[in-house]
């Protein structure tokens, strides 16, 4: 294996057509983030690229849905996204977004190369063009059924439903997603990157030279091998994107697929002026932290591009993660089913750290996961605060108790007390393991058994008890809970940079670089120590109903809105019709019916007399805001008792998809009395 004298972390651009939520926070930036302050910490030479991905297809449709421009709709979510980083604390060295000048250059050049050296091939084919908008439909500009499994609103780039990647003309049934028609064929040019001729060297750079890459990425790319590489068209028809950089060459973009990838190289750039050493420089070990939708294209076709481009770095890893869902049930932007980061910020001020910790204890690292909010409270009540924030909060208290807060000095050790020492070693070597084979969630456990130790010291040596018999014990007893805080601030620093950053604070210690993790004299005796706060609370069961219960509404909302309406009854002659007599009639009176939920006694005035109806309306309508209302009323139905109370009549109302009532009223004031027909 090279020896490697820097490490480029790429993390996946998000689309800016919606803000960060905890898949793409769990699948890609918290474990990359983490990697990348670890790097440093080991004072190693290290870059962590990000930024927006702005082009393709989901973000002018989403700007056609709301009448504005696409440059709006990624003005507005670069923003959002760019500052929730920030304040979460993802360490990005440049943040950057691909509609970027440099970066609308360096993907023109690039395209540029492979063009003039020969690397494309030309084709014209037939592709979907809608007539009435004079535009060929690229990918998800057509729906569809899926020919693989039948979903009926599959993408023309691919089937949500089942996962098949597709190509428009697979559809059956093809619709354009701008008017609704059926599109017709038209001949189109584009050029195509000949993945078939990479095949062989493919296969001997990965199924060869990378079988250490995580399962689940070295299987997804073996099928897609397996199954036969076809030429991939790099440019569409379309006007949102970095144009063809071809003469004479109009209306033309490059495929978002194949810009996006080049955004990393742009961000460098951005960057540094030495970006050509991170690229290019064998001694560079580029890695990309990606979600698993996102493997061939960093596995296979951004790799071929660079192949044939021929003077940049291949991935030496791709440490994909597979999907986090939420509540059992997968997230969806478009479905709002998600924790957003944003608004996750504002509503749990300073606990930035607990979310990243859920997401890392519970990352979906070999095979998709879920995120519950109980299982949030649970880790962050009995782990972060039962187990760090109490050992390290009462290593602080009681030194502040019996010492005046100074750091006591050591008398002689028990075989415990070397053993316990020994042990911070011995975890340093664990998480260094588990991290540099990218297994974070185990590298988090491993950290935290350095809390489980100090934590199960404490209980074992019970300081407040020895105090009363043998105060020097109590000082050695002392100080390695010390030094295993202090050590702690190192080992967890990764994972949980703010809240290390506060125990710094309480230690009156400054950050330490990772190779003094295991010292056992960090805190020198006489270190004065600053008076502690808590470094976790508790988070009590009513914030998590809180977060439930927004969940529940959203998934009312949802329901609401994909809920299809009843087909037609059967067809009855007029006379049937005739027989029915509605008016519109005015309440006069309105009151509960005691003892129940649903009714109300309502006195209404038909034109031609007054009535008492029973509604069962009760829950949609307070009784005071219905006096003086117009309503239809069914004034010919046979008069029934409710509950002791004869009912003439019945008034019209919406029955809505839920279930909830709406009185149907006329839109203008009619006198009361006049026939609805
Ligand atoms: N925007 C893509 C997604 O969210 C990821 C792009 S990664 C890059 O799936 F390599 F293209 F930048
Ligand atoms: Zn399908």
């Amino acid at each position: 294996m090279t020896d490697f004298k820097r490490t480029l972390i790429t993390t996946a651009l998000p689309y800016a057509n919606g803000p960060i939520h905890i898949g793409h926070l769990a699948g890609v930036y918290v474990p990359a983030d983490i990697y990348a302050r670890y790097l440093r910490l080991k004072n190693e030479d290290v870059l962590m690229i990000g930024g927006s991905d702005e082009h393709g297809v989901p973000i002018t449709l989403k700007a056609k849905n709301e009448g504005v421009t696409p440059q709006d709709i990624v003005d507005r979510y670069h923003n959002i996204i760019k500052e929730s980083f920030q304040k979460f604390g993802i360490s990005f060295d440049v943040y950057s977004r691909t509609s970027s000048k440099t970066h609308h250059e360096t993907a023109a050049e690039f395209f540029k190369k492979l063009y003039d050296t020969g690397k494309f091939i030309e084709k014209t084919s037939e592709q979907y063009y809608d007539e009435e908008n004079n535009q060929f439909l690229a990918d998800r500009y057509i729906i569809g059924t899926c020919p693989k499994c039948g979903f009926e609103k599959a993408y023309g780039d691919q089937c949500e439903s089942c996962g098949t990647s597709l190509s428009p003309t697979e559809l059956i049934n093809p619709t354009s997603m701008i008017s609704g028609n059926q599109p017709v064929l038209k001949e189109t040019k584009h050029w195509y990157l000949p993945l078939d001729q990479y095949e062989t060297w493919l296969k001997e750079w990965i199924l060869e030279g990378h079988k250490e890459w995580k399962p689940n990425v070295y299987g997804q790319v073996k099928s897609w091998i397996d199954s036969g590489l076809q030429p991939r068209a790099v440019t569409r028809d379309l006007n949102w994107g970095v144009p063809v950089p071809v003469e004479g060459v109009e209306g033309k973009v490059l495929y978002v697929w194949f810009d996006a990838p080049i955004g990393y190289i742009s961000a460098t750039k951005e960057l540094t002026p030495k970006w050509e050493t991170y690229w290019k420089d064998p001694e560079t070990r580029m890695l990309h932290f990606i979600g698993k939708d996102n493997i061939v294209f960093h596995c296979i076709i951004f790799p071929t591009m660079l192949k044939a481009e021929g003077t940049f770095n291949l991935p030496e890893n791709v440490p994909a993660n597979e999907f986090l869902n939420l509540e059992n049930d997968k997230i969806s932007t478009s479905r709002n089913w998600a924790v957003w980061l944003h608004e996750y910020l504002e509503e749990f001020p300073g606990k930035e750290d607990v979310l990243k910790y859920v997401l890392t204890a519970n990352a979906p690292e070999t095979k998709d996961n879920d995120f519950t909010w109980k299982d949030f409270q649970t880790r962050n009540n009995n782990e972060l605060v039962a187990i760090l924030g109490n050992f390290v909060n009462r290593a602080l208290v009681l030194t502040h108790k019996y010492f005046d807060g100074e750091v006591p000095a050591p008398g002689e050790l028990t075989n415990y007390d070397k053993e316990t020492l020994k042990s911070i070693s011995a975890i340093k070597a664990e998480v260094e393991k588990s991290l540099d084979s990218f297994r974070i969630r185990e590298a988090l456990k491993n950290a935290m058994d350095l809390a489980r130790l100090g934590n199960k010291y404490l209980a074992d040596e019970e300081p407040w008890k020895v105090y009363k018999t043998d105060v020097e014990r109590v000082k050695t007893i002392l100080n390695i809970c010390l030094q295993i805080s202090a050590n702690l601030t190192i080992c967890l620093e990764p994972f949980l940079p703010f809240s290390m950053e506060r125990l710094r604070g309480f230690l009156n210690f400054t950050k330490q670089d990772w190779n003094k993790l295991g010292w056992t004299n960090l805190i020198p005796e006489g270190h004065k120590l600053n008076k502690p706060e808590l470094l976790f609370e508790k988070i009590e069961d009513s914030i998590i109903e809180l977060q439930l219960k927004k969940l529940m509404d959203t998934k009312k909302a949802n329901e609401l809105a994909e809920a299809k309406a009843k087909p037609a009854k059967d067809s009855i002659e007029f006379d049937d019709f005739g027989k029915i007599d509605i008016r519109v009639g005015t309440v006069l009176e309105a009151e509960k019916v005691a003892k129940t939920k649903k009714l109300l006694k309502l006195k209404i005035d038909t034109g031609f007399d007054k009535r008492t109806v029973v509604s069962g309306i009760a829950e949609y309508y307070k009784p005071e805001d219905l006096i003086g209302k117009q309503v239809s009323i069914l004034v010919n139905l046979e008069p029934k008792k409710l509950r002791g109370i004869e009912s003439q009549g019945m008034i019209l109302c919406a029955e809505n998809a839920d279930g909830s009532l709406s009185i149907v009223e006329p839109d203008k004031k009619v006198k009361s009395g006049s026939e609805i027909r």
